[in-house]
């Protein structure tokens, strides 16, 4: 099936984030919005952790929270959450979903509420290392490069069409900290790129592919 993602009419691009923790790809988009680098406005930030930092560094901005309980799962939101989670994000009226080390598998009835306007960053090349903690498992398995992946969020587990890929070196005497420490300053470049370009109109997804406009590119 082919769908777009296209720039709205009048009022500016609007995201949803969702985080749990540290909240520093959100910062790195909250200040390419608020530069006017990216033409979009944040409508909520949610997170399923209470004290979660994402929600402080949200809050210093003016912009609006909400902690939302992710119910009785670990790795997912129970039925209740899910509906709660959507709720807001209708609320907010956002374009877009924006995960942002948001810890939580997001699938079925939420993943249709927001068919295609769902996107993650990955911290690898994807489709190498999948899952948890992939700078280490790069950083295990020996490949020289790795690197970071904004993608649209589908039903499995990063596995949604790549949007796009930014390429980070492994070096001698890397660990898994400073690894993990070069991919996300690659991440907080490629991330708030990536959703200006969405924003903009310049990229749009079919089926698998993403398909860049003539002449635009991160
Ligand atoms: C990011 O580094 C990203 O790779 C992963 O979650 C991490 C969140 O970090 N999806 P932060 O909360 O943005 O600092």
């Amino acid at each position: 099936m082919a769908y777009e993602v296209r720039v709205n009419g009048q009022r500016k691009y609007r995201l949803g984030v969702l985080g749990s923790g540290k909240g520093s790809n959100f910062v790195a988009i909250a200040d390419a919005c608020a530069s006017g680098g990216i033409p979009v406005e944040i409508g909520v930030v949610l997170s399923d952790v209470a004290d979660a930092p994402i929600l402080d560094r949200a809050r210093e901005r003016g912009l609006p929270t909400q902690h939302i309980s992710p119910g009785q799962f670990r790795t997912k939101l129970d039925e209740t959450a899910e509906q709660a989670y959507i709720a807001a994000l209708q609320k907010a009226e956002v374009d877009l979903v924006v995960l942002a080390g948001f810890m939580r598998i997001l699938k079925g009835e939420f993943l249709r509420a927001f068919a295609h306007k769902v996107v993650n960053i990955h911290p690898s090349l994807l489709p190498s290392f999948p899952g948890l903690e992939a700078w280490k498992q790069a950083l295990d398995y020996g490949v020289k490069v790795t690197g970071c992946t904004v993608h649209f969020v589908d039903q499995g587990v990063d596995t949604g069409p790549i949007l796009a890929q930014q390429t980070v070196p492994v070096l001698t005497g890397d660990t898994a900290a400073s690894l993990h420490a070069r991919i996300q300053e690659a991440e907080r470049v490629l991330y708030p790129a990536a959703i200006g370009a969405l924003a903009r109109g310049e990229v749009v997804i079919q089926g698998r592919q993403t398909v860049w406009q003539k002449g635009a590119s991160i």
